[in-house]
């Protein structure tokens, strides 16, 4: 049977040619740093490990920066539990901040009360590639003297108000992990301009170690293989491999943190070439699905804010709690990569209880989030009848 993955980037031949060494005027890593930059409008790039090493260096340089005076790090109630991990990495305390469920952004009345004086910066989260109120988050910041990080991992080539997201705020970060906007099965970046903040970047990341050989030779296989399986005719003998633990969040704070293999940039670059090709497909794909959504009763798309051009690495809605298991069962069952996403809001998650305030449990809007999402595919291996699919499974299943 077919099997539609929930999230991915086709990668080429042409992509896979480029794990094969050559020389090269400059290494690929270089480049693909000067094309992440340009892109966010930032003055420097710096590759790593994956994209929660990325925050943690960059954590650790505000941390620095602030000269240890603030220690409060401001997140969205949900994104993904590597974020918190990463706070608490870089010695640095999260405080949640609840979201809006309607547009999964920062909840701006309650970042409003919040104590500006300790916090030393503030998170995005723009998940699935929708991004988040981030003028009004960069207005709050600068006005408070707070630092912001643009956590652009899930959506790189997104734009809100014309401005690159990952680019607004003091410094934002990019991840190639396997279901972001391109991938590599894994890396990161951090982009920046800040001179201090960029100098104290790049003393940090000077020390760090390479990535070593066998496991950059490791990735890249396995990247050969995810070239092959992406695809929905082979895709379904992944989804029935479970010692693979697709789709399983857990909290580890135990992450390497390393530079990034150029071997592994070489192709991420290759994809960063596409990007607006890639964009452009799972927008396009995002809109049918919405459009085929429309009129389904109690199904409601995440809403995009005006000034936000989302890059949908997937589509999220909002479905009635007490239906969501049989609508995922439905659609899993008929081959579509339906997912329920994070399981909790980070309030409920018991390592991140261990490191917050009390009061920082109030999220109603994260934890209705956690019980009503559900992401659909976009990735350009759906298939064009997917959205008449999508409209008549989730009908029966509400009707069941
Ligand atoms: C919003 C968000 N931030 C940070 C990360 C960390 O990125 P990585 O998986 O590359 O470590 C992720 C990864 O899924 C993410 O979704």
């Amino acid at each position: 049977m077919t099997f539609i993955a929930p999230a991915g980037t086709p990668i080429r031949l042409a992509d896979l040619f480029q794990l094969i060494p050559r020389p090269a005027r400059a290494p690929a890593g270089d480049e693909l740093a000067q094309h992440l930059a340009a892109h966010a409008q930032h003055s420097q790039a710096w590759l790593l490990s994956t994209g929660r090493a990325a925050m943690t260096v960059l954590l650790r340089a505000f941390k620095a920066r602030a000269e240890g005076r603030r220690t409060d790090v401001i997140i969205p109630a949900y994104t993904c539990y590597s974020v918190p991990a990463a706070v608490a990495r870089a010695g640095l305390r999260p405080r949640l901040c609840d979201i809006d469920p309607r547009t999964l952004s920062l909840d701006l009345d309650r970042l409003q009360g919040m104590d500006p004086d300790r916090t030393l910066a503030v998170v995005t989260a723009n998940l699935y590639g929708v991004p988040n109120a981030l003028s009004e988050i960069e207005e709050w910041a600068q006005r408070h003297g707070v630092l912001m990080l643009d956590d652009a991992a899930q959506a790189l080539g997104a734009t809100y108000a014309g401005r690159p997201v990952g680019g607004f705020g003091t410094a934002g970060i990019y991840s190639f992990d396997k279901g972001k906007n391109i991938t590599s099965l894994e890396g990161g970046a951090i982009v920046a301009s800040d001179p201090v903040l960029c100098n104290e970047i790049d003393r940090v990341t000077a020390a760090l170690p390479p990535p070593r050989a066998g496991h950059t030779l490791f990735t890249a296989a396995k990247l050969v293989a995810y070239a092959m399986l992406l695809h929905p005719r082979a895709y379904g003998l992944v989804q029935a491999l479970p010692f693979l633990g697709l789709g399983r969040t857990i909290y580890d704070d135990s992450y390497p943190i390393a530079r990034y293999s150029h071997t592994l940039a070489r192709v991420a670059r290759s994809l960063y070439v596409r990007l607006a090709e890639l964009t452009a497909a799972r927008r396009h794909n995002a809109a049918a699905l919405r459009e085929a959504l429309r009129d389904v009763p109690d199904i409601e798309p995440i809403a995009l804010l005006p000034a936000a051009e989302a890059a949908y690495a997937r589509l999220p809605v909002l479905v009635p709690p007490e239906k969501r298991t049989v609508i995922l069962r439905t659609l899993q069952s008929a081959g579509i990569g339906a997912t329920a996403s994070y399981p909790n809001a980070l309030s409920d998650v018991p390592e991140v209880i261990a490191l917050i305030e009390p009061q920082d449990r109030d999220t109603p809007g994260a934890r209705e989030v956690a019980s009503r999402i559900m992401t659909l595919p976009t990735h350009p291996y759906t298939p064009m009848d997917l959205p008449a699919r999508v409209r008549q499974l989730v009908f029966d299943a509400l009707r069941a």
